[in-house]
């Protein structure tokens, strides 16, 4: 997720203690690369590098570091593999401006190949550099540092939050767009975040900054001036009173309910993301033209990848073949080639499983390709190439905004794929927020109803299918009751006898096969089955089920997307009720690295 922290002091002092602790305060948004950066009197001093922050902070003596002003960075890798030379902060050419963001750019490479056209010195592949060179490029025309900070801003597509200072300055210059960013005010100094956590133990004085404004840090005093005229505008500091856990979970009793919250912001960071990837039309040539195509993942990624498969087919008209990533070992290894082409799908990159049918696949000649949460594991290196899924550090074991992430992008790829506008996929993030505000006070009751079972299935058909084998994994893996994900229509070949007076059944009902999930209901009901049915609002489905869970209306395939998150509140919802912590369920771990 990356996160910034600056530091405005009215003298010269030790500052190295003050953003090490800073960066401490941060990790818990997750990183790979930890920089700090000191000015003061004409000199920038500069120490970064990949690894934690105690290690780096060791190896360049961070804590020797003085100065009048400070930043610190936490990297967490979307452009450029993690690396010394990718970790931020970063200089202009000259080394006169230091800056660091967290965030992605999504017009990057573009505007490094501009930089680089005007003559500037550009050292890293990371966007975060490119936010300096954007002040730098209208420097060079003669513009006035704050102006040339608001042309910059113009320049800048995405979703960040961008701190900048000069080496000869008594000042600090951040801005933000789209991304979080806080501003402290304390004795004899000034501050600015991404985030709250790593202020409040130095004041609990804040101003929140909005997109389209900059503002200046001087040791005594905060300017806010907005970015298209210039200016200034009156924003009055606040006081915080809750406690640093309430502020780090975002205010949410446990990371996996933030995360669920997340999931709309992150899905908008990826869709601009993958409009400015240079890597994804390759991705999408090589997908048309593979002679056969395999989605290959574990657990929720394996989810994902057969949500994919559906929009695939249903959107692009190919066959893409998800399968579990030892079943691919064990059955299509053997007969793939040159001609196929993989995506593995992995949130952490690192799960053995995956990685083992990755090396079986590259062993017969297959071209691979990766989606990973976390950029520099082990997948995101042994694949030609891998897109990002943007959604920064995910704490809770369950994966929640990963998971739809991992399905945005599968969506993305096949309206590509189809050469259908993308421009349509705009509308996720917010009929996500619909569906979260549209569902929540209903799925908490039907949470209470249904919690004394500890036995449930969960059905779907076409693009809700896997969404169901996702919302009865989300239901196993937090509440500890055993809850079946099945093809709607399978129910009738055994598992109906299972049901008795009462026994909850959810279905999740794509809005194209209404009358076939109205079938089984009915086929449950008649035996005395509490129907839950997740689906857009339909008199059918009204007068079938007990309840309907209704979620916005759109497309069938975004609809399928939608779907999930009312299974993700219920699940997080019967786990809390039955007195476990949803954050970390026992006997498991977010990253299995063994076979
Ligand atoms: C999801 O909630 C689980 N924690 C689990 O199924 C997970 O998806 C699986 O272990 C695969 O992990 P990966 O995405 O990191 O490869």
């Amino acid at each position: 997720m990356c996160g910034i922290f600056g530091y405005v002091s009215s003298k010269e002092e030790a500052l190295g203690p003050i953003l090490i602790a800073a960066a401490e305060r941060l990790t818990y948004r997750g990183y790979d690369s930890v920089g700090a950066a000191t000015m003061n009197n004409g000199k920038v001093d500069l120490r970064k590098d990949t690894g934690k922050v105690d290690a780096v902070a060791a190896k360049y003596n961070i804590a020797e570091m003085r100065g009048q002003r400070g930043i610190t960075q936490l990297r967490w890798a979307t452009f450029g593999e993690p690396s010394q030379v990718n970790s931020q902060p970063h200089l202009d050419s000259t080394g006169d401006m230091v800056g660091a963001h967290n965030g992605n750019v999504v017009n990057n490479v573009e505007l490094r190949l501009e930089f680089i056209a005007e003559g500037m010195t550009v050292r890293s592949q990371n966007d975060g550099e490119t936010c300096v060179h954007a002040v730098e490029r209208y420097i060079n025309r003669g513009y006035e540092f704050i102006d040339a900070i608001r042309l910059a801003y113009g320049d800048l597509q995405g979703d960040y939050a961008f701190v900048i200072g000069r080496a000869n300055d008594d000042k600090l210059y951040a801005f933000k767009k789209g991304s979080g960013m806080v501003i402290g005010i304390g004795e004899g100094f000034t501050c600015l975040s991404s985030d709250l956590p790593s202020i409040l133990p130095l004041t609990r004085n804040v101003i929140r900054p909005q997109d389209g404004e900059i503002v200046t840090l001087w040791a005594d005093r905060v300017e806010v001036r907005s970015v298209k005229d210039g200016k200034q505008i009156i924003r009055m500091p606040e006081t915080v009173t809750e406690s640093m856990d309430a502020v780090q979970k975002g205010g949410y009793p446990h990371f996996m309910l933030k995360e669920i919250h997340e999931q709309a912001q992150v899905a908008r960071e990826l869709i601009h993301l993958l409009d400015g990837s240079p890597d994804v039309q390759p991705l999408v040539e090589k997908m048309k033209n593979a002679r056969h195509l395999y989605l290959i993942g574990c657990g929720t990624s394996y989810h994902a990848a057969s949500v994919g498969s559906v929009y695939i087919a249903q959107l692009a008209g190919r066959a893409a073949i998800p399968v579990l990533a030892p079943q691919f070992i064990a059955q299509y290894a053997p007969a793939v080639g040159y001609e196929d082409v993989g995506i593995f799908v992995s949130q952490s990159g690192e799960t053995k499983d995956v990685l083992n049918a990755l090396e079986a696949a590259e062993k017969r000649g297959m071209a691979c390709f990766g989606l990973a949460n976390v950029v520099g594991s082990t997948l995101t290196k042994a694949t030609s190439f891998c897109l990002p899924l943007c959604c920064g550090y995910e704490i809770s074991v369950p994966a929640t905004k990963t998971f739809t992430n991992q399905v945005v992008t599968f969506l993305y790829l096949a309206y590509r794929m189809a050469g259908r506008n993308t421009r349509d996929l705009e509308l996720i993030p917010e009929l996500m927020n619909q569906t979260l505000e549209m569902v929540a006070p209903q799925i908490e009751s039907i949470a209470k109803d249904i919690n004394e079972w500890n036995d449930m299935y969960c059905l779907g058909y076409g693009a809700t299918y896997a969404i169901a084998l996702e919302g009865a994994l989300k239901l196993k893996e937090i509440t500890y009751a055993h809850c079946e994900g099945m093809l709607s229509t399978e129910f009738k070949h055994g598992p109906l006898s299972a049901v008795s007076k009462g026994f909850p059944i959810i279905f999740c009902a794509g809005s194209n096969d209404v009358p076939l999930i109205i079938s089984g209901i009915n086929e449950v009901k008649v035996r005395g089955a509490r129907t839950i049915v997740i689906g857009e609002e339909d008199a059918r489905l009204r007068a079938n089920g007990d309840d309907l869970v209704v979620i916005p209306k759109s497309d069938a395939q975004i609809s399928a997307l939608l779907g999930v998150l009312p299974l993700q509140l219920l699940s997080y919802h019967m786990s809390v009720m039955r007195g476990f912590d949803p954050d970390f369920p026992r006997n498991l771990s977010k990253t299995l690295t063994v076979d």
